[in-house]
């Protein structure tokens, strides 16, 4: 009898952790059997990398055709190198998320979500322990499914997020808090993003902001800027890749806070942002003044719903709806284009390693 008691049990286990693999840890994408990768280092392909690289730490938002025609010839001459599907993701994502740069807004942005699904999904395939790529996926998952109107996908886009922060924590929780953010602020999604932030606000920046601010001002003050360090918690400071990570971290937890009412602890991480070391050299300190001086007012402002190819101002709306939405952590100055980071040894520190995180 005990032993078909303990029988019964492992069964009821093991069927659960299939159930659960089946459920919250499968991702599906749309290339179905894809995972040989290649680094590939032809002139093609290095140029194009290069060229998007420069682009987007420039912000030169019209230049992404361009940027798109570039990888996707690289791509079909192999279309097994890895850091050139990775691009590909990520620049069409970058096209719709920052499409607040077009006079108007064509119905046709929306393209840019599926392909961004497709390619991130490919570059997920072929490496599936970068969790980063995942954060995405499930974001391009989420905006395409919302399009079209598939909650299944939407589903899927969620459950994906929900793994990718068990995979990477510090970036996952961002990450789905970030897409989250469009929400309605009454949504119970909006009080768990706001969770997420604050445990990776206290995990990688600051604990206890509430009652030790000062110090926490001085920590954050003293995070030099990462060039080297290849480890997970590469993504905390700023570094090369995001040269103003910290700044654009706490304006959307500023957003994110004076949506959900509060708008004097929006004003405090606003604050925060302004500590990051390279703040003399971000360009959308005017910006983040404005939210400052207007926090209590924007409380109604950034809760109201934008219509799909409807035009805003960047004072006017969170961050994820403006056309900043991703240039507040990875544009450089032109100055730090032309000094700091000139001679950046690029090649080496996005090396196989970076990618390919244990
Ligand atoms: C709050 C800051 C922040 C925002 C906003 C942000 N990112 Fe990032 N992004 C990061 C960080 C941090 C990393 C990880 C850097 C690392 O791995 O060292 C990253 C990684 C990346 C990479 C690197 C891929 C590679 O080859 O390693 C790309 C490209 C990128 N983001 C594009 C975007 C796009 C497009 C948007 C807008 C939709 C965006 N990011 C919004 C902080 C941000």
């Amino acid at each position: 009898m005990k032993k078909i008691i303990v029988l019964s049990l492992l069964v009821i286990v093991a069927t659960g952790l299939i159930g659960f693999q089946i459920v919250f840890n499968s991702v599906s994408t749309v290339n179905q059997s894809k995972n040989k990768w290649e680094w590939v280092e032809s002139e093609q392909s290095l140029q194009a990398n290069q060229f998007f690289w420069d682009q987007f730490h420039s912000g030169n938002y019209d230049t992404i055709p361009a940027i798109l025609e570039k990888l996707t010839a690289a791509y079909l001459e192999n279309p097994n190198d890895l850091k050139t599907i990775y691009h590909l993701g990520f620049t069409h994502f970058w096209a719709l998320s920052e499409r607040q740069h077009l006079d108007s807004v064509p119905g046709t942005i929306i393209d840019h979500a599926t392909l961004a699904l497709k390619y991130l999904g490919e570059a997920y395939k072929m490496n599936p322990d970068d969790a980063r790529l995942l954060s995405f996926l499930s974001a391009a998952k989420i905006i395409v499914g919302s399009l079209s109107n598939d909650e299944g996908l939407i589903k899927d886009g969620y459950l994906n997020g929900l793994k990718s922060i068990r995979d990477w924590k510090d970036f996952g929780e961002f990450s789905l808090a970030y897409t989250l953010s469009r929400l309605p602020h009454t949504d119970p999604n909006s009080q768990k993003s706001l969770e997420w932030m604050e445990e990776t606000t206290e995990r990688c920046y600051c604990e206890d902001i509430d009652s030790k601010l000062e110090e926490c001002k001085q920590k954050i003050a003293q995070m030099a800027e990462n060039t080297t360090n290849k480890e997970r918690e590469r993504i905390v400071p700023n570094s090369w890749v995001a040269p103003h990570n910290i700044e654009g971290y706490f304006m959307f937890y500023g957003d994110l806070l004076v949506k959900s009412g509060d708008w004097e602890k929006g004003k405090i991480m606003y604050q925060l942002a302004k500590q990051a070391p390279d703040y003399a050299n971000w360009d959308y300190k005017e910006v983040l003044e404005n939210r400052i001086r207007n926090a209590e007012k924007n409380v109604e402002l950034f809760r109201k719903e934008i219509a799909n190819g409807e035009k805003v101002n960047v004072d006017q709306a969170i961050m994820i709806n403006t056309s900043i939405s991703c240039r507040t952590c990875h544009q450089m100055s032109k100055k730090e284009f032309d000094t700091k980071y000139a001679g950046f040894d690029q090649k080496s520190y996005l090396d196989q390693s970076f990618y390919f995180l244990d």
